[in-house]
């Protein structure tokens, strides 16, 4: 790659500009450096494993296969997101990279956070691969680290509007979020698992703010080049049907879905949230990008992402 930098030309930091404190990369920093210091170990399992000894064999079953989704999940946004962190530091945006740094340490600490449910309250020392169906493999195992790591050879804005969809908008926007939602709402619905249901409701902080993120990234892309819609529109029509599968192929594996699931729940929920942030992406096209930090520092203040 001819752009990548053997030495410093300058530093941010000590030149003129300074940190730009007032754009949404810093007001996520500041935001991540308040509330995602939270930590995994600190949680308290000892309810949610007596709770576990009195569920019925399907109910384990399905919190065991919710969690190898969520966990398997989290393992990959952990491994997957060091291209875009190398696409931005490349590009010198020292604020997005900033931020970035608090987004992977959350990632690997909601991978621990799982790893911890499972070892200290389902005692789940087995393979779990066996819950992650072609809808999900389609996605988690194969869509997101091809369209981060192809960042490595190509640092395009077309390749990066393709890798934050997939990983912001699909990943965490549909799969994570939704999923989050309606096992958190099961859970506190039953009056079951508190220190799951505390661990989840830090952990959807975190996810909101990275979601935050990638809309602002691919609004800023937008904005620059309203041509890149199409590939944005591309990828989205390409996964979204098959994110949906992977809540249709939950659901189908059980006669009766325990804890009063419902598959509309998460679809439901799902589309919204999606449909919601598509809106604005739509209205970054062509937008200054004064009007970019303006759309996303609303959101963040509102929690509204
Ligand atoms: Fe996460
Ligand atoms: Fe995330």
């Amino acid at each position: 790659m001819s752009d990548i930098m053997t030495t410093h030309q300058h530093f941010v930091t000590t030149s003129l500009a300074g940190l730009q404190r007032d754009t949404p990369p810093m007001r996520l920093f500041e935001k991540a450096k308040r509330y995602g210091i939270w930590n995994p170990s600190d949680i308290d399992f000892r309810q949610d494993a007596a709770d576990w000894q009195r569920l019925d064999a399907t109910e384990r079953e399905v919190l065991l296969h919710l969690t190898s989704l969520f966990q398997a999940g989290e393992e990959a946004v952990t491994a997957d997101i060091l291209p875009l962190i190398m696409t931005v530091a490349a590009e010198g945006r020292l604020e997005e990279e900033m931020y970035l740094t608090t987004f992977l340490f959350e990632e690997a600490k909601h991978t621990d956070f799982f790893r911890r449910f499972l070892d200290e309250v389902a005692g789940a020392r087995m393979d779990l691969t066996h819950f992650h169906t072609p809808s999900y493999s389609a996605i988690v195992y194969s869509a997101l680290p091809a369209a981060m790591q192809a960042l490595l050879t190509d640092r395009s804005p077309a390749a990066q509007i393709r890798a934050s969809v997939t990983y912001n908008m699909i990943v965490e926007g549909v799969l994570a979020e939704t999923g989050y939602h309606a096992y958190l709402t099961a859970l506190e619905r039953n009056g079951l698992m508190p220190g799951q249901c505390q661990g989840i409701r830090l952990l959807k902080q975190d996810e909101s703010r990275h979601i935050a993120y990638g809309i602002y990234l691919i609004s800023r892309l937008l904005a620059e080049d309203p041509a890149l819609w199409e590939v944005a529109e591309a990828t989205m029509n390409e996964l979204l049907p098959v994110a949906l599968g992977v809540v249709a192929d939950t659901f189908g594996r059980y006669e009766v879905m325990p804890f009063g699931l419902e598959e509309s729940e998460f679809a439901d929920y799902a589309l919204s949230q999606f449909q919601k942030r598509l809106e604005r992406l739509e209205r970054a096209r062509g937008a200054t990008l004064e009007e970019i930090y303006a759309a996303t520092d609303l959101a963040i203040e509102q929690n509204d992402v």
